[in-house]
């Protein structure tokens, strides 16, 4: 069986986008692969985080994996910071990878030429982590967000390196991106990705949203005033992003028969029906968020699931650190 892995940071409460980015996927490929998905609380601090806000999002977070339908009977779902060997393989990969790789790191570039003030090495070098995660579990595929591909490049360039320097260490994973629904963009501002960071709160529809509020963000979407429901994301970005979630949400519908769908009608019309496949997911989500607070399920699923990815990740580290000449016995 192919092995998938992937992880979200618990960086604020898990929004629209992870979930027809990111999460889904998981779910969708949960029954065909061996899919490790885990909680990256490594990467959340590498901004400021509020301890008592942060743990409070860990527990969602592994609340809405298993909200969203991952099953922990056939997923290994684990946090990261219960597997050690992560930190220990990120500071190994850390030594391989040029500061000419991570410089070219495009969220890195974005927050620093924002003039963001006292970012921290931990930002710069987080690619370096991420590859560890990866290489870890000697995963095929790398489903993500379009953001993230670049990071799995890089995983790749440092693991080809690696290998020829050390002999064969480390499988090559390849990024899975989808067609549809692999950048969801801000309600609010469509030139921009739909994010934990929006400061507005109007542009981002969080899973955990109730559903009176999350209505209202589709329906005050930005469109444009061109009056038809046509994909075309260059001139009319809002609507073309509107009907990225449409599609995601109803079994990929194509574009075009969406299209037909709302020919001659308004973007009243689109924004409800849009409104309603959202609604319909939260709904479904936070019915099962709710059942799983009280059930105990999370607590088991973290030590199981850390059991199962500490047993491989071990092995492997084992193996690089025997490859580069690190142990002794
Ligand atoms: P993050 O929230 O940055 O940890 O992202 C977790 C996963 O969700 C990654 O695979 C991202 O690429 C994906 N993701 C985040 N934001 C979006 C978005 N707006 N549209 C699609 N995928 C996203
Ligand atoms: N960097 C990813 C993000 O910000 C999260 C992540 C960390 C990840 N390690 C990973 C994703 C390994 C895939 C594989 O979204």
């Amino acid at each position: 069986m192919k092995r998938m892995l992937s992880g979200i940071k618990p960086t604020g409460q898990l929004h629209l986008g992870n979930y027809i980015g990111a999460l889904r996927h998981f779910v969708e490929y949960q029954d065909e692969y061996d899919v490790f998905a885990f909680i990256a609380n490594l990467h959340c601090i590498t901004v400021p985080q509020d301890p008592k806000e942060l743990k409070k999002n860990l527990r969602d977070c592994v609340a809405l994996y298993l909200a969203c339908g991952l099953d922990p009977e056939k997923a290994t779902i684990f946090l990261q910071t219960d597997v050690k060997e992560h930190a220990q393989l990120g500071y190994i990969m850390n030594c391989h990878t040029y500061m000419g790789e991570l410089n070219r790191m495009t969220q890195f570039k974005d927050k620093q030429s924002k003039g963001e003030k006292n970012l921290s090495g931990g930002l710069y070098t987080y690619p370096a982590l991420m590859a560890a995660d990866i290489l870890l579990y000697s995963p095929d595929y790398v489903p993500v967000g379009e953001d993230q591909k670049q990071h799995v490049e890089l995983t790749r360039d440092v693991a080809i390196r690696m290998n020829h320097r050390y002999g064969d260490l480390f499988k090559i994973p390849e990024p899975l991106v989808a067609k549809v629904g692999a950048r969801i963009m801000s309600l609010s501002d469509p030139s921009k990705k739909m994010s934990k960071s929006d400061a507005t709160n109007k542009g981002c529809i969080y899973l955990l949203d109730d559903l009176k509020t999350a209505r209202k963000k589709v329906m005050s979407a930005v469109t444009d005033n061109l009056a038809h429901v046509h994909y075309d994301p260059e001139n009319q970005p809002g609507v073309s992003n509107l009907m990225q979630i449409y599609s995601s949400l109803n079994h990929e519908k194509p574009f075009a028969d969406i299209e037909k769908e709302f020919d001659g009608k308004g973007y009243g019309d689109f924004k409800k029906a849009v409104a309603d496949s959202v609604c319909a997911l939260l709904e479904e989500i936070q019915r099962k968020y709710n059942e799983i607070q009280t059930s105990g399920i999370i607590e088991k699923t973290l030590t199981d699931g850390a059991a199962k990815a500490r047993a491989i990740a071990e092995k492997e580290l084992d193996k690089v650190q025997e490859a580069i000449g690190m142990e002794i016995i």
